[in-house]
């Protein structure tokens, strides 16, 4: 956690400074200051990591402040924030070292909060693990999309175990998006309480006044396993709401919050899985060794391939390897031969772990970290940041931690 002081005599900008901090969760407000000549002492008290300094109230008192705290605490990081450009660029004369033009929008003060305590030596990530939100490494966050090549195949326990097995780090939030709107159903493989009945649909709803406290109201809590869930519409006729925009922007500001988001995609293609596969670092294509199933993954490959090269980031995941009711004679190399692309991971057919854990609400990391379907998943999140393997070599690397997720 990181302890921020601010400073800004005019009440209605301080107040909507707060609630924006207050929204922050790796964020703790320290002192808020209505005075800029009792500003020096309170960071001489609460010594925070991080000064914001509100400079539209008096401009030259503000100025003149920033000149004496940035003398007596050379390493304290100073953030200003003003309307006035040339007041800005005084600011950072006189020692500040970040600015943000007034008004600030979440987004914006996000972004500063990371270069500045992320540069001020202190690390971001903070030491208590907060409840899901702004739990994230340092760097860029990933996005991995998780998508079945028709029903049935496995990619909502895919994206479930995956996003709890990856969410077994402490240090790593992530968040589960379930993006397949009409019938997804990735809120009960894990059995969430006390939900809010806030769904992605009321997000878009209210897009233009969507920040992180809303966002976080949203977000269900599956306890066990630390994921944080964006569920689906609750009534299927509310799916026309979504655009693609709306998903472009809740994925954006969830990627600021979490280190890895993973979205259970829908099988429709439609406009909003799109906008979410080109957001995507990884495309996991679930399939099964049958004819309908690899004749899609085909076609979808297609289709992926003419859309800026998506394809390029696609992995084949073949589930339910071993199923003989399943399976229909074909084997690895052939199915490999058929989509003209190595099978990334192979997931075996482990109907009991698997139904038993969605059955109990659990992912398998939590009801059954030992079965053969855990197992494979547990690998298949360690080689996400690896080449593609062939058919026969998805062995897990080295347990150094989640390399596509930059742990390494
Ligand atoms: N590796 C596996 N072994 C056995 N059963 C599985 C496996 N993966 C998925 N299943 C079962 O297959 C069914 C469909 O899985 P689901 O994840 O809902 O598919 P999708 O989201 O692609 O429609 C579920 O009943 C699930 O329990
Ligand atoms: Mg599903």
């Amino acid at each position: 956690m990181q302890r921020v002081a601010i400073v800004d005599p005019t009440e209605s900008s301080r107040e909507s400074l707060r609630t924006l901090l207050l929204g922050v969760d790796f964020v703790w407000l320290e002192a808020e200051c209505t005075r800029y000549e009792y500003f020096f002492d309170v960071i001489q008290q609460s010594m925070p990591d991080l000064a914001v300094v509100s400079l539209d109230a008096d401009k030259a008192r503000a100025l003149q402040m920033i000149g004496e705290l940035s003398v007596a605490h050379p390493k304290l990081p100073i953030l200003t924030i003003s309307q006035d450009h040339q007041a800005l660029l005084q600011s950072l004369q006189r020692g500040a070292k970040y600015f943000l033009t007034h008004p600030v929008g979440l987004e914006d003060m996000l972004a500063a909060l990371r270069r500045a305590l992320g540069e001020s030596g202190t690390a971001v990530n903070g030491d208590q693990p907060s409840l899901g939100m702004v739990n994230r490494q340092n760097g860029p966050s990933q996005i991995v999309a998780v998508l079945g090549s028709r029903g049935g195949v496995g990619t909502t326990t895919l994206a479930v175990n995956l996003a709890a097995t990856l969410a077994s780090d402490p240090g790593t939030g992530v968040a589960l998006v379930d993006l397949d709107l009409a019938l997804g159903d990735a809120d009960i493989a894990l059995e969430v309480n006390g939900m809010e009945n806030i769904s992605i649909a009321d997000l878009a709803r209210n897009i233009e006044r969507l920040d992180m406290n809303f966002l976080k109201r949203a977000l269900v809590k599956h306890t066990a396993s630390g994921l944080a869930i964006l569920r689906h519409p609750l009534e299927i006729q509310e799916i026309g709401v979504l655009h693609e925009g709306h998903i472009e922007r809740i994925l954006n500001l969830l990627r600021i919050s979490y280190s890895v988001l993973v979205l259970d995609l829908s099988k429709a293609m439609l406009p909003t899985d799109m906008m979410a596969l080109r957001m995507a670092d990884v495309i996991l294509l679930t399939a099964q060794l049958e004819l309908s199933s690899l004749r899609n993954v085909v076609r979808m490959m297609h289709l992926l391939n003419q859309d800026d090269n998506l394809g390029d980031k696609v992995r084949v995941v073949v589930n339910r390897v071993g199923a003989e009711a399943v399976e229909e004679g074909i084997s690895l190399k052939k199915a490999e031969d058929v989509i003209g692309k190595p099978i990334f991971w192979q997931v075996p057919n482990d109907a009991k772990a698997v139904i038993a854990a969605r059955v109990a609400g659990q992912p398998l990391v939590r009801h059954n970290p030992r079965s053969r379907a855990q197992q494979a998943i547990v690998g298949l999140a360690q080689a996400l940041g690896s080449k593609p393997t062939g058919v026969g070599t998805p062995e897990p690397k080295a347990k150094a931690g989640w390399s596509l997720f930059g742990r390494k």
